[in-house]
């Protein structure tokens, strides 16, 4: 939600010295061309947080925690966005300005709010409404006053319930469509998303309805849930169902369980267990795993007990490992096969589910069992690997109690004192994994990887490329992000990392984005110029190789005939050219 022009955004944070506001917060030390300090944002006792005053950005190679000047006051002077703006322009002697655009889209946001509380009421209308919805609900055993707490409606069947009701003029229109409630067919005819299905609002951390899942009341409709897409509002990857309710329920939260599905955490809090929340239909991600803490120091993350539930536990254990600072504990719970807490509760009771919850394995516990399970600790080689398999992760654990004790067990299994690795080791670990799922890396691939490295450290290099971007046409991982950043400095030349990085925020790209730009490469800038520059060349050298096998391709399905005049032409330049560069 870009209220404020980047343009502004990019010069308060060109004439904003990073080091200065956070050295006035934190005690920094001078370290070669960064500075470093124990990070604010974390427990540890070694300095891991790094702030790089030519890239304008800080980074924690502990927690991950990073940003610009502008998020390093919203996270520790806990400022609003446009706050944390206007306290650095103060600094900088700017004026904010207070275009009318700013209260334009804040009045959108709004709407778009009502928008989607106006849709749950419709639905909560339409479940009271009908019989059929009504007899699914307590065929699921789903109480009134649960129904109620967790505003459960219903969408009809038919195409326009929802778009006729509310969708009553071009407007209203538009924004249930921004609200992610229509779909379009291929045809452009535009119809209700979301069609005889039972529906949960997911409510934001202040109680607003941000999205839905809807459930299939026809067992042969598919798919059986269907969520929201991705709106202004909703990033499925940050939100947890019911965390609102739950907190509703409990204003300081000892601990908090994570499962599956829309319908355990109602059928649990119908038992009288209020502080369960549901991922969407995604992996536990590392904000995931953040807000969790941020609302409890326990967190119990329930899976089935099949082999897709271990990974996905996994996966959950990886979002939470650097997270594991002092004072919090993980735990993980595996179902019997074919039950679901909502099964289990109503089967046992909350004693029965809860007695269950007290014998959840500790994330230390499903760690070691896990990285150990193909390895053979009687033999020399086999406690190698597991030390080296552990080091890894290690590493991510903030310094304090837990990481000691990791440790310690890493070397009673392996009789290996298991050295606390250097913050790099972050990288190799997630490379070691991608090879491992047997995504070969291509050397082309990190041609691509080594310039956007490169963009990441000085953005200005795009700067000595002119559009048409040729390099854009190559089909290889990595070149759509790399023309977009290319683009993206065009048109704010005066970017930093630190904005540039901004810009990405809550898109997929974002990690890899962030690892790279808090490598420090070596060299100087001239080099580094040169190094781009190279790469660059090689990459318009691979598109024009592309282009004259793809021509080459149809002569040799139809021979010349198959090539236009203009494809001949073309051919023959290209093979010129390929020729000139060598
Ligand atoms: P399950 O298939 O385990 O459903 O999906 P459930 O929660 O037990 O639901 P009931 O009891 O059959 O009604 C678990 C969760 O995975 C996501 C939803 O968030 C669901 O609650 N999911 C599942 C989807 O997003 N899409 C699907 O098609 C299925
Ligand atoms: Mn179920």
């Amino acid at each position: 939600m870009a209220r404020i022009p980047d343009a502004f955004i990019d010069e308060l944070l060109a004439r904003t010295d990073i080091v200065e506001v956070i050295g006035a917060r934190v005690p920094l030390k001078r370290q070669g061309r960064e500075y470093a300090a124990r990070c604010p944002f974390h427990d540890e006792r070694s300095p891991s947080f790094t702030v790089s005053p030519t890239k304008q950005f800080y980074h924690c190679f502990g927690c991950g925690a990073h940003g610009t000047a502008i998020s390093f006051l919203m996270h520790y002077d806990r400022l609003e966005f446009l706050d944390a703006v206007e306290e650095l322009a103060r600094r900088a002697g700017m004026e904010v300005p207070r275009e009318t655009r700013a209260r334009h889209e804040d009045g959108e946001i709004r709407e778009l709010y009502a928008a989607l509380e106006a849709a749950a009421r419709f639905f909560r209308r339409q479940l009271a409404l009908s019989d059929k919805a009504r007899a699914y609900v307590e065929r699921r055993g789903i109480a009134p006053e649960i129904a109620e707490r967790y505003a459960i409606g219903y969408a009809p069947d038919g195409f326009s319930a929802l778009k006729d009701a509310l969708g009553t003029d071009p407007r209203r229109l538009a924004l249930l469509d921004r609200a992610g409630l229509l779909s379009k067919n291929e045809r452009g005819h535009v119809y209700d998303k979301f069609r005889d299905r039972l529906m949960f609002p997911i409510h934001d951390r202040r109680g607003r309805v941000i999205a839905f899942g809807g459930r299939v009341l026809d067992p042969e409709d598919s798919p059986k849930y269907l969520n929201s897409p991705e709106t202004a509002l909703f990033h499925k990857g940050r939100e947890l169902y019911g965390l609102w309710q739950a907190r509703q329920a409990q204003a300081a939260l000892e601990r908090v369980v994570v499962v599956e599905g829309y319908m355990d955490v109602v059928a649990l809090a119908q038992y009288g267990v209020s502080w369960a929340v549901a991922t969407l239909g995604t992996a536990t991600t590392p904000e995931h795993a953040e807000l969790l803490f941020r609302n409890a120091p326990d967190v119990v993350f329930c899976f089935d007990g099949d082999a897709a539930g271990r990974r996905a536990a996994w996966r959950a254990l990886e979002s939470v490992l650097p997270r594991m600072r002092e004072g919090r504990q993980a735990f993980f719970l595996f179902l019997p096969e074919g039950e679901d807490p909502d099964t289990l509760v109503r089967q046992e009771g909350a004693d029965g589910f809860l007695e269950r919850l007290r014998q959840a394995t500790p994330l230390s516990e499903f760690f070691f069992a896990h990285v150990s399970h193909d390895v053979n600790l009687a033999s020399l080689d086999g406690k190698a690997r597991l030390a080296e398999r552990c080091r890894p992760y290690l590493a991510q654990i903030p310094d304090g109690a837990f990481a000691d004790l990791m440790r310690q067990r890493v070397t009673e299994l392996t009789g290996v004192g298991a050295r606390s690795s250097p913050p790099q080791t972050h990288v190799p670990a997630r490379r070691a994994q991608a090879a491992h799922a047997g995504a070969t890396p291509a050397p082309r691939r990190s041609l691509v990887r080594h310039a956007i490295a490169l963009l990441l450290q000085r953005p200005a290099l795009a700067l000595a490329l002119e559009p048409p971007y040729r390099f854009s046409a190559l089909r290889q991982p990595g070149v759509p992000l790399l023309a977009e950043i290319v683009s993206l400095v065009r048109e704010r030349p005066g970017i930093s990392t630190g904005a540039l990085l901004e810009h990405f925020a809550g898109r997929e790209e974002q990690a890899a984005l962030h690892k790279l730009a808090a490598q420090s490469l070596p060299g100087e800038e001239e080099a580094w110029r040169a190094e781009f520059l190279d790469a660059m060349a090689q990459l318009e050298k691979q598109t024009l190789l592309q282009r004259i096998e793809e021509l080459q391709e149809q002569v040799r399905a139809g021979g010349f005939a198959a090539l236009s005049a203009a494809e001949k032409a073309e051919l023959l330049e290209l093979q010129a050219a390929a020729a000139r560069r060598g």
